[in-house]
């Protein structure tokens, strides 16, 4: 029997499904991530409403097999979840045919907090294993429109940002940040135009929840972080190669940029981007919401110094052990709700440990304060890293990053 047509094909081309607004309770756009009543994100909902697919066994091992390395920790953690058409940028890679990345970053605070981190971390895994280009959009614009910013800071913030994107690892020879302020203009304003024309007020309203309060600035934004999807966007780049396929690594948050993007690409003649998705990184007090930048107790900051992270870590994060030695020796702790067990699942790479951990303090014989002590340790390695490595970033490496150039060898 011929299996039902995707959801996924369904949402994209319904014009009217206010997705913003849930049935169940959870929001999840672009701009707000919470849960049903203090609750947990549902991502099997999710995944159900936004139409997108999990991301399977078979599809790890794939990518294992296409590249000869072993899978990213956060593919075998299930970090990264929910594909659209991943499948498809596989095969066309096993075909001998080449694909672009293309993330970004809205440039809204100083100082990137340890969840920003893992779309880039992820994709600068994706860049070295398949050996592509990426593209990297600061939008700059967004994050006038839509927080009480002048246009002058957020541009100082774009920059400031790269800076903490650079320090990822990023391959110079591969790689095109830009900020749309400055990028935003010939052939990639002519794909905006041509995406705005093809979308109504009604469908924008559907994919993004906007209002007769909202000003038209954001209503206008969505072609901007949608046109980076189209090789044509980047003439000193892909010209000729106007075919190319490109992939999307973000956290689930900014899929509806995507449905919209989807929708449109095959009317201009390009393949759908495809997308990988990842989990929120949740705040230290739980997971019912992402971490946050505007609540500095919610997040660990890549600015953070040692003694943050442990005043935050044993202060806030929260812990699914028992209030008691006694009990907790009799019934262990919930890992289902703990803080620090899931951050270590983020960041503990060495898979045999985990498991230990896992065991040891569900079961009662490890106590929070171990646990917790061997969380810190982990975030300060990395957070000390990401440090000496972002303190190496000069302003001529960003000017350098983000000129309009060529990439000669981008692909190999
Ligand atoms: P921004 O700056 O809000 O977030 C940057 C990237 O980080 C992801 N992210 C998270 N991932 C895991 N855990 C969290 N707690 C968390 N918080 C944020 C976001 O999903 C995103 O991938 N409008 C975008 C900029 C943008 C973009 C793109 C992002 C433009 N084009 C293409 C992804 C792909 C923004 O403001 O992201
Ligand atoms: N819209 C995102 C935000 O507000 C930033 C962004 C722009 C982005 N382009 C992207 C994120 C591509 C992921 C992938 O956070």
């Amino acid at each position: 029997m011929a299996p039902p047509p995707a959801a996924a094909e369904q949402i994209e081309t319904t014009t009217t499904t206010a997705i913003h607004e849930e049935d169940d309770g959870q929001v999840v756009n672009p701009w707000e991530v919470s849960a049903k009543d203090g609750g947990k994100i549902d991502y099997d909902k999710l995944i159900d409403r936004f139409g997108c697919q999990r991301l399977d066994h078979a599809l790890i091992q794939r990518v294992e097999h296409l590249t000869s390395c072993p899978a990213h920790v956060f593919l075998r953690r299930g970090v990264f979840f929910a594909h659209r058409d991943f499948a498809e940028i596989l095969d066309a890679y096993e075909r001998g045919d080449n694909f672009y990345l293309y993330t970004g970053r809205g440039p809204s605070s100083e100082a990137l907090h340890l969840g920003h981190l893992i779309p880039f971390m992820f994709t600068k895994y994706l860049q070295d294993v398949f050996k592509v280009p990426l593209v990297i959009q600061l939008t700059d614009d967004e994050k006038f429109l839509w927080k009480n910013l002048t246009v002058e800071e957020c541009q100082r913030l774009a920059r400031e940002n790269a800076k903490d994107i650079i320090a990822c690892g990023f391959d110079i020879s591969k790689t095109f940040i830009f900020a749309d302020f400055n990028y935003v203009g010939g052939a990639f304003y002519k794909n905006m135009v041509e995406v705005a024309k093809r979308v109504t007020y009604n469908q924008a309203v559907g994919i993004f929840g906007f209002t007769g309060e909202d000003h038209i600035g954001k209503v206008s934004f969505p072609p901007v972080q949608a046109v980076p999807s189209f090789p044509s966007s980047f003439p000193h780049l892909f010209s000729g190669k106007e075919n190319l396929r490109c992939l999307i690594p973000c956290a689930i948050d900014q899929d509806p940029y995507f449905r919209m993007t989807r929708d449109v690409a095959p009317k201009l003649g390009y393949h759908k981007p495809a997308l990988i998705e990842s989990l929120f990184f949740p705040a230290l007090q739980g997971e019912t919401g992402k971490m946050s930048a505007s609540d500095p107790n919610s997040a660990i900051y890549v600015t953070d110094s040692a003694k943050d992270i442990k005043n935050k870590v044993n202060k806030h994060a929260f812990s699914g052990g028992q209030d008691s030695i006694e009990k907790h020796r009799q019934l262990g702790a919930n890992l289902e709700v703990d803080i620090p067990v899931k951050y270590l699942s983020f960041f503990l790479e060495d898979d045999a440990e985990l498991e230990h951990i896992k065991k040891e303090y569900g079961a009662g014989r490890m106590l929070t304060g171990e646990v917790k002590q061997r969380l810190i340790q982990v975030l300060t390695e990395l957070v000390e890293r990401h440090r000496r490595a972002r303190a190496a970033v000069t302003d001529e490496m960003v000017d350098a990053f983000m000129a309009v150039r060529p990439l000669p060898h981008m692909f190999g």
